[in-house]
């Protein structure tokens, strides 16, 4: 297969907000999945509101399309298929009271690689000036940051 080669700035940020579209797709899946798999019923709460969150975070990337005036369509996400496929081996061979360890660890897993692709995605927008744009990825992170902060918290009680 022929692939196209990304050769401006802007076709390179186009193509990596197609991926992050993937990876929020992915994390709303993941979600669904870790609160079926979490015992508790705090953890599972957790997993939801943060689902629901990211369904926010689905429509300001769909707003930033709509913004720059790029086209919507989704490109690979590798990393988060990973994530989720290693959450779920790991899901399988550990006992039930090891799943809500097992879910979270996952989840941090998760949103730490979101802050990673927010933060590749932010800076060079800044620099090219999508001011409106960066305000809506902005938005994102900071939700991103806030939820790793508390699924870390939760672990740590968890595991004390
Ligand atoms: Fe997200």
């Amino acid at each position: 297969m022929v692939q196209q080669t990304l050769t401006t700035a802007e076709e390179l940020l186009h193509y990596q907000l197609r991926s992050a579209l993937t990876m929020e797709n992915d994390s709303l899946a993941a979600l669904g999945e870790l609160a079926s798999a979490a015992k508790s019923p705090e953890i599972k709460q957790l997993f939801r509101h943060h689902a629901d969150e990211t369904k926010e975070q689905i429509a300001n990337l769909q707003q930033v399309f709509k913004l720059l005036d790029y086209k919507e369509t989704t490109a690979p996400s590798p990393s988060t298929k990973g994530i989720s496929k290693q959450a779920a081996s790991l899901l399988e061979r550990s006992a039930p009271k090891l799943r809500d360890q097992v879910a979270l660890a996952s989840a941090l897993g998760n949103e730490h690689y979101e802050i990673s692709a927010y933060e590749g995605l932010i800076l060079p927008a800044t620099a090219l000036g999508l001011v409106d744009a960066v305000s809506l990825l902005q938005a994102n992170l900071d939700q991103e940051v806030h939820t790793s902060e508390e699924l870390k918290t939760t672990l740590q009680s968890l595991v004390a």
